[in-house]
């Protein structure tokens, strides 16, 4: 939610930070700014919209200077405007955001009060008026800088300037994630790494309620109770190719062809082939103690815990809770101690499921996290980390990031199956050879992409789709309807395809495409008299199966894509495929903004 920078340098920056924001445009892009400092004056330049807008809008010499910050935002506080774009000025203090503050209306109200007029809706004007008032009050930039931060409730990276000092960025995190990174000649501050590559060697992520001077020679952290504290800087080793699109009109289309590449990587990094077993977690002697698994995300993450759920609940016999964060966060929770807490991020900074993870903190046995980016508040507040090695995803739809948490979490039942003794031998190794066959079955379905396109040419003119699974497929059905909504804008429900007769089928007409997900499994024979049911009033089904499925089907009177014959075990990782791909094209075919659909941002990271 929103991306923040800040460069120092010895050339002009605006060039640099245009660069960095189209990097960070995946975090928000419905307006966007930038400001420099020369010859002591703030230049400031905003626009509605996304960052080619401001691109349009600078002219030569518009913003010179070697120090300057940038901001592409996602709306919290406020519409997208250019009023309510960042930076917001106010004398000579100038900031960029990310993040919400929970007491502006309260500081708005006090300032207001003493004659301070706003220009805009949003929180961070707030900020930047408060800070601009105490340096009225004759403090240094520094004094009042902090005496801000010290105000403020809630989540919040900051990145601010004074006018007059243009050697020196003022920043501030807690809640919201902030990295400094060091070029050969240039100091940047960012709100990921990742947007930073090709122009940083190293870098420092900030603790929880750091706050910290930043200039080219010197870079001051400290700690929330203003104690001078030391940072580890750590060697970038991503490199630039990897947040490119390469030959691909779209990431999503990229991300999701990376898939039997960077599935290998999150399997590789814990089967050991040799041996035939799974090596994580391996600490974790026994599971007597151990009487429930909670599994935390939200949106594509939570549903990757949705599958997780069948898979414990079948392989290691234990009972096994999921909730979306936003609820768990806030209900009313029985811990016993006896939980492992699981939660699954691509991110690892979103908002409500590190909230989530704090409430179980100290509550529950352990606390494991399951994310792409191993250094976000979410690892970093765990127990255990399992990283799920999918590569920088920029496509704001997540795709290999969640075929990557169905590897790590089928992975991770393995490993409790065994440490439970309940698999034998011979199962054991017949479920870690089907999850190394999934890179070829993967390649194999993305090689002939057509029978998805044709899918696809059959949605774009509904308004609404229903998708359908049973069992282990259910989840899959509410992932592919989350993934067209996103992409191609299309209302879409995934249902328990058993749930159908208990209400959903008075929807049933000619108009309604009806996608039933219907591998060959011990459901397969209920799921197809469902499919009967619908085609008895008239439905539209398209079918998704396998060899068997085919084989067996009663009727040719549908559209049907058959996959390869595959185990049941990794009938769900496979199936994610036909999801993104029937998002992709439908979105393609309706011109939607596939990388950054209207109104999304790839890092929720307010509530
Ligand atoms: C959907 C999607 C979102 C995310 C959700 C959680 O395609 O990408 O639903 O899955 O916002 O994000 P993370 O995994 O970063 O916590």
């Amino acid at each position: 939610m929103c991306g923040i920078v800040g460069i120092l340098s010895n050339n002009e920056v605006t060039p640099t930070i245009l660069k960095v924001l189209k990097k960070l445009e995946y975090r928000g892009y419905d307006s966007a700014g930038i400001a420099t400092i020369f010859n002591n004056k703030i230049k400031r330049q905003r626009a509605k919209g996304k960052i080619e807008n401001l691109i349009k809008q600078i002219h030569r010499n518009d913003l010179p200077g070697n120090i300057g910050i940038g901001h592409t935002r996602w709306a919290t506080h406020g519409v997208p405007s250019k009023d309510n774009a960042h930076p917001h000025q106010k004398g000579s203090v100038v900031g960029v955001h990310n993040g919400i503050i929970e007491n502006f209306r309260e500081l708005k109200e006090e300032l207001l009060i003493k004659g301070y007029q706003f220009s805009s809706e949003t929180d961070t004007e707030v900020i930047v008026q408060l800070c601009s008032y105490y340096i009225d009050q004759g403090i240094s930039n520094k004094d009042a800088f902090l005496k801000t931060i010290d105000r403020l409730e809630g989540a919040f990276a900051l990145c601010f300037m004074f006018d007059d000092d243009d050697k020196n960025l003022f920043i501030s995190k807690r809640g919201a994630p902030l990295v400094i990174g060091f070029g050969k000649n240039e100091v940047y501050i960012g709100s990921d790494a990742v947007s930073l590559t090709s122009l940083i060697e190293s870098v420092i992520f900030l603790d929880e309620n750091d706050w910290a001077i930043v200039s080219k020679n010197e870079i001051l952290i400290f700690d929330q109770k203003g104690n001078k504290v030391q940072r580890q800087k750590k060697i970038v080793e991503l490199n630039n190719d990897i947040i490119s699109k390469g030959n691909y009109h779209h990431f999503m289309l990229k991300e999701i062809h990376e898939q039997p590449e960077v599935f290998g990587y999150a399997t590789s990094g814990f089967i050991d082939y040799k041996l035939q077993k799974i090596n994580m977690l391996n600490e974790v002697k026994e599971l007597h103690g151990i009487n429930k698994i909670i599994l935390v995300g939200c949106g594509t993450a939570y549903y990757a815990c949705a599958v997780a759920k069948y898979w414990l609940e079948k392989f290691v016999k234990i009972s096994v809770e999921i909730d979306v964060a936003s609820e768990f966060r806030y209900r009313e929770t029985y811990f016993t101690k006896k939980e492992y807490a699981i939660f699954v991020s691509q991110s690892g900074e979103t908002a409500d499921t590190l909230a989530a993870l704090r409430k179980a903190k100290g509550k529950v046995k352990k606390i494991i996290s399951i994310v792409n980016v191993t250094e976000s508040s979410i690892a970093r507040e765990s127990d255990f980390v399992l990283p799920i090695k999918a590569g920088p995803e920029i496509g704001v739809a997540s795709t290999k990031a969640f075929t990557n948490q169905l590897a790590v979490l089928a992975c991770l039942t393995i490993k409790f199956a065994n440490i439970k003794g309940l698999l034998s031998d011979k199962k054991n190794s017949e479920l870690i050879d089907s999850l190394i066959s999934i890179p070829g079955v993967i390649s194999d379905i993305l090689s002939n992409s057509k029978k998805f396109q044709d899918f696809a040419k059959k949605l774009v003119l509904s308004s609404n789709v229903l998708f359908l699974g049973r069992g282990i497929l259910y989840p899959l059905a509410l992932e592919a309807a989350l993934k067209l909504k996103e992409i191609s804008y299309i209302h879409a429900e995934g249902y328990p395809s058993g749930e159908l007769k208990h209400g959903p089928i008075a929807l049933i007409d000619s108009n309604m495409p009806v996608i039933c997900f219907a591998p060959y499994n011990e459901l397969f024979e209920k799921t197809i008299s469902n499919v009967e049911e619908v085609l008895a009033r008239n439905g539209n089904i398209l079918l998704i199966t396998d060899e068997e499925g085919f084989d067996l089907l009663p009727t040719n009177q549908f559209p049907v894509i058959k996959l390869p014959k595959i185990s049941n075990f990794i009938q769900p990782i496979i199936y994610a495929i036909p999801s993104q791909l029937i998002a992709y094209y439908t979105g393609l075919y309706k011109g939607t903004d596939i990388d950054q659909p209207r109104n999304l941002a790839k890092s929720v990271t307010v509530e």
